[in-house]
């Protein structure tokens, strides 16, 4: 190893002890302080959870840290797959239903997107609205949103548009509303399925003070025959597996950390009795990791749980929604009940 790489291999790591301090400090600052921060926030808090994550057992790490810039694009691969229905089908149903959609979010909208990823969702929304306003995208990532913020402002001349970089799982402070203007969301392609039964609830409940007389258009995926499930997350194509596997890659290169992505396994199955896909990484033999300092065993068939993915019955999910405060409205659903989309009112009081 000459010098150079030798200090390339250093300094990360370093860096990842920086960020680990400055996630510490972070945990004691108040939330709001989190606007203000920068990219290194989200690296603070990669390297503070993938820390925790990997010291308590079983091993589990929120599926957010999925989207750096590559993670992102290999999930925009995986929209394209033959065996992902989810993206096909739910963009179907916005393009057909377009017009049913925009009379339920009513004129001048003010629109709150949480997790901007693809415009193409939104644009078909934003195509049979009457007179939208203003456009509000919140996202994760900084990068994201200015992507996707520069060719909309262009397309739409007369939308305001107000990107938000935050964590919208946490409690995020939205602009004050628009005078004379109906506040409604707009939560495409399922990510609700990322949160646990608890943290669904909390963001609906959220999102129903949030959206209070306007409402909420959010994407839903459904239970379905279990081999269609499977398949969509064991693409033939390995690009599911690439994604799994890019947590460990993200880890090396932002935080320093040594994992062999290729000694890990993408395990991803459904599980009928918790209505949701599992996704995990498999140790495929005894190795150890070190990150931010300290050293990680995995025994041979050690899993790091990477993602839930819960679906939902129509039924199952419009409960969530009415104990959450919504009052349910029309549902679009595809003819073979794969994929569904609701609008879910948001009461004065
Ligand atoms: C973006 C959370 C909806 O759960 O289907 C795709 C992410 N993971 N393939 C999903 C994902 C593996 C996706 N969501």
């Amino acid at each position: 190893m000459n010098h150079d790489q030798h200090l390339l291999r250093i300094k990360p790591d370093l860096r990842a002890h920086m960020l680990l301090d400055a996630a510490a400090g972070l945990q004691r600052a108040n939330d709001s302080d989190f606007s203000e921060l920068d990219g290194g926030v989200e690296q603070a808090g990669f390297a503070r959870d993938l820390v925790a994550a990997l010291s308590r057992s079983p091993r589990i790490i929120s599926p957010k840290y999925f989207y750096d810039a590559q993670g992102s694009a290999l999930f925009d691969a995986i929209c394209e797959l033959p065996e992902y229905y989810p993206t096909r089908t739910e963009l179907a149903l916005l393009a057909r239903h377009a017009d049913e959609m925009a009379l339920c979010m009513g004129p001048g909208a003010d629109i709150v997107e949480f997790g901007a990823g693809s415009s193409v969702k939104v644009r078909l929304l934003l195509d049979a609205l009457r007179a939208p306003r203003r456009f509000v995208p919140i996202d994760i990532s900084g990068d994201h949103l200015q992507a996707a913020v520069q060719p909309l402002a262009r397309d739409y001349p007369g939308l305001a548009i107000t990107p938000i970089a935050a964590d919208f799982t946490r409690d995020v402070e939205l602009p004050p509303a628009l005078p004379g203007s109906r506040r409604v969301g707009f939560f495409p392609g399922s990510s609700i399925g990322n949160f646990s039964p608890g943290e669904a609830a909390h963001f609906l409940r959220n999102a129903a003070q949030w959206l209070k007389g306007g409402g909420l258009l959010i994407g839903v995926d459904l239970v379905k025959d279990p081999a269609v499930l499977h398949a969509a997350y064991n693409d033939t194509a390995g690009v599911t597996a690439a994604f799994n596997r890019n947590l460990l890659v993200r880890a090396n290169r932002e935080l320093g950390a040594d994992f062999e992505p290729a000694q890990f396994a993408h395990y991803a199955f459904y599980e009928p009795r918790l209505q949701r896909i599992e996704m995990h990484l498999v140790s495929r033999r005894r190795q150890s990791v070190v990150l931010c300092g300290r050293r990680f065993e995995f025994a041979d068939g050690e899993t790091l749980h990477t993602e839930n993915s819960y679906k939902f019955t129509v039924e199952g999910f419009q409960a969530l929604a009415l104990e959450a405060g919504f009052e349910v409205g029309p549902v679009w659903c595809d003819r073979d009940r794969m994929f569904s989309v609701h609008w879910l009112a948001a009461p004065n009081e």
